[in-house]
């Protein structure tokens, strides 16, 4: 029985990670899950129906509201940040599903590779903030970090049996979002509804947003250089509107191999928890003859600037990452709240990479740091514009 801790279980990714759970009730149990505890209701049923070891919550107030809800015998709560990292490295687990949406999940990702527990990794803002701390941290302890995003989960499968020094590059797919064939004028004028209609994939709705600007294929490719230890120019994009083809590797002799597949991100899920074995599932199959046509293009950085910016931040190195995320994050969530125009999120984020700290991150607590402050930075350039925008 494979003990699985689950961060971010009332999200899409940790739905969806419990769904497998209880579809494989001899194989997998749950040990601990954490949120930031918008939810608690939903953690009511979770608690019911996985008896975790342990629960935490971001938020103290939601801990309190969860403890009237659940009565003794009940599972250990914990609040806080402090209270996700304990939760990942106390509690018996092993493997983490680090699906936590942004960088709060730095913190309690790195407590499970430091504990020395199996990563299966959905959350690939941490990766893109502390990708040398992190995979170093991994090889250290001798801790796998298993993708789960599906175009990572691609990748690993075709890089299986296969030597890492024949490989010439990594080709990640993009759906190109709901605004692949929007004229440049029209992208001042989108709305949050807009934005949130993706054509392929229904995600979390800060995912969603980043797959409209493309800045989910930035983070992807940061994410795709760390975890497959290539040179940043050895990954690419190709825009590919089916989303069947989930990514490629192409090998030196031009061979190029690929993995396809229904779009369910049950199928990377369960991969990263039973890896290197497959299960069976009920999930749907591809039908190729009923798909016809498989399309492929060059990404426009015209219309899609979060392109280059991730691109600039990967060859710039040290903290560059952890400001692209961060600033991202702000100006993703004030796009959310209607405060800043869909156009106003690669402007922000160009102007936070203008003032990057130099040198390279020594340590966790210095990525956690310049986090912090970026957020502090963007979210002022956000005021202001919001203030412009209602005078
Ligand atoms: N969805 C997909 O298909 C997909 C595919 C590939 C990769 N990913 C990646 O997987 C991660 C999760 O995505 P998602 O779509 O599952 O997101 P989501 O549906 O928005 O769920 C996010 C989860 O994180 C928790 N959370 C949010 N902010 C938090 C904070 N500040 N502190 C602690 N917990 C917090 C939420 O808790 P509450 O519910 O309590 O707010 C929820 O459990 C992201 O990094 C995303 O890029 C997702």
């Amino acid at each position: 029985m494979k003990r699985i801790t689950v961060l971010g279980a009332t999200g899409s990714i940790g739905l969806r990670t419990l769904e497998i759970v209880s579809s494989f009730p001899e194989e997998f149990s749950v040990a601990g899950v954490a949120a930031r505890g918008t939810t608690v209701e939903r953690l009511v049923d979770i608690a019911r129906k996985y008896a975790p070891q342990a629960i935490a919550l971001l938020e103290p107030e939601a801990v309190d509201r969860l403890a009237a809800l659940l009565p003794r015998p009940r599972p250990e709560l914990l609040a806080g940040a402090d209270g996700l990292v304990a939760l990942t490295r106390d509690v018996p687990a092993d493997v983490v599903v680090s699906a936590l949406v942004g960088g709060a999940g730095l913190l309690p990702t790195m407590a499970a590779i430091r504990a020395g527990r199996a990563v299966a990794l959905a959350n690939k803002e941490t990766l893109v903030m502390a990708g040398r701390l992190m995979t170093t941290a991994a090889r250290h302890h001798g801790v796998p970090l298993l993708p789960v995003d599906s175009e990572h989960s691609a990748v690993f499968q075709c890089l299986c049996g296969h030597n890492r020094r024949d490989v010439h590059r990594i080709l990640l797919t993009a759906s190109g979002g709901p605004f692949r064939e929007l004229p440049k004028e029209q992208f001042a004028t989108i709305t949050v509804d807009d934005a949130l209609r993706h054509p392929t994939w229904k995600m979390g709705a800060k995912i969603t947003i980043d797959s409209a600007t493309l800045m989910n294929k930035g983070l992807e490719v940061i994410e795709a250089r760390w975890l497959f230890d290539v040179a940043p120019e050895q990954v690419q994009i190709v825009v590919h509107p089916q989303s069947v083809v989930h990514s490629m590797v192409e090998y030196i002799d031009g061979s190029v191999i690929a993995q396809l597949g229904v779009a369910d991100m049950g199928v990377p899920i369960l991969y990263a928890l039973t890896y290197p074995e497959r299960r069976p599932t009920p999930a749907a199959r591809l039908d190729l003859a009923r798909v016809g046509q498989l399309t492929f293009f060059e990404p426009d950085p015209a219309r899609f600037p979060c392109l280059r910016l991730a691109r600039h931040a990967l060859e710039q190195g040290g903290a560059a990452p952890v400001v692209l995320n961060a600033a991202n994050e702000i100006a993703v969530a004030a796009f959310l709240d209607r405060r800043i125009a869909f156009t106003d999120i690669p402007e922000l984020i160009e102007d936070a990479l203008v003032d990057v700290p130099a040198g390279e991150l020594e340590s966790i607590e210095a990525c956690v740091a310049i986090d912090a402050e970026t957020r502090r930075r963007v979210e002022r350039a956000v005021a202001a514009r919001a203030g412009r925008k209602s005078l």
